[in-house]
């Protein structure tokens, strides 16, 4: 703090969801700014209940933080409001007046296209909601009257928190691999996923970045389609304790172990300053529960230490 950007570093859940829910508390997180759209599920255990959670700030968790949307993010206005209510955060919340609309069309679009069916995406309609956006049809945040006592001008708001010192996050979905520009391509999202571009949809420049977050998980998942080096089998996977299921669509999570080599790629093109690692206790037994580095049992800490470097 006071302005992090926090990124995930390989095909999206690593943990984002946590690791910002854990960095609110513990920091006093004043300010959590959400980008990307409702394709993304992140999942934070508040208070013994879970919320896989589309459009509300994972930093809902800190009572005094302010939640706003950015005006490069797609609300999904039925999920915001559902999701509004369900973590009673209404008198804290804001979206930018030019963030723009997922319609129910979208959502159809979406599952109507064979080619986007075979690239596996989640459904949601995200793609067909920013190729209107491309077209400069689509309906923005501003003329939706069940959004107006929340609309804000979330780039002044971000801004002027940062320059008044208060700790500011700014959330990204997805991960590196995914981006549209740096991914897989053409098995990625419809944006750019990096931390440059989580600040562009934010409307913060590259100068008033503190900390680049970079988070990865201690092996490798990837939802839908595209290439997975090293990929194992689900057997394989359940065996080993990696197999998942995917927060928001429910779907099988393809697993691979640790990649250094996309995880080195990943902390040059996000300009990674620390990285958060998800999931040791899964790769390595005996970690669970520890909350001091030295505890951890020397594997680990070598795969701590390999990853550092
Ligand atoms: P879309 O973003 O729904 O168009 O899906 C495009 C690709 O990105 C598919 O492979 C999805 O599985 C993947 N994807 C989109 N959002 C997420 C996410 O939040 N976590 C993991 N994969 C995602
Ligand atoms: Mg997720």
């Amino acid at each position: 703090m006071p302005c992090t950007v926090v990124a995930g570093g390989f095909w999206g859940d690593e943990g984002k969801g946590k690791i910002i829910s854990y960095l609110a508390l513990k920091d006093g997180l004043d300010f959590c700014v959400r980008t990307g759209s409702v394709n993304a599920a992140h999942t934070i255990w508040f208070q013994s209940k879970r919320y896989a959670l589309h459009m509300i700030p994972g930093g809902f968790v800190a009572e005094k933080c302010r939640l706003l949307i950015a005006a490069g993010a797609n609300v999904h206005v039925a999920q915001f409001l559902k999701e509004a209510e369900q973590t009673g955060v209404k008198n804290r919340l804001g979206v930018d007046r030019q963030a723009s609309i997922i319609e129910e069309k979208h959502a159809a679009q979406d599952k109507a296209s064979e080619h986007l069916k075979a690239l596996g995406t989640t459904g949601w309609g995200v793609g067909p909601a920013i190729e209107e956006r491309v077209r400069r049809t689509a309906k923005l945040a501003k003329d939706v009257p069940e959004l107006a006592s929340y609309v804000t001008d979330v780039a002044l708001e971000t801004n002027r928190a940062i320059d008044e010192g208060k700790n500011v996050l700014l959330e990204g979905t997805q991960g590196l691999l995914l981006s549209l520009f740096h991914g897989s391509y053409p098995y990625v999202t419809s944006r750019d996923t990096s931390a440059s571009a989580i600040c562009s949809e934010v409307g913060v420049g590259p100068t008033k970045v503190d900390e680049v977050m970079l988070v990865f998980k201690s092996f490798v998942t990837r939802v839908g389609t595209g290439p997975l080096p090293e990929e194992i089998s689900k057997e394989e996977a359940i065996k080993r304790g990696w197999f998942e299921t995917a927060a928001g669509t429910g779907r099988d999570r393809r697993s691979a172990p640790f990649n250094f080599e996309l995880a080195r790629r990943a902390a040059m093109i996000n300009g990674a300053t620390c990285l958060a690692v998800t999931k040791l206790d899964c790769v390595f037994p005996g970690c669970q529960g520890l909350r001091v580095y030295e505890r951890l049992p020397l594997e680990a800490r070598e795969f701590i230490k390999r990853t550092e470097d």
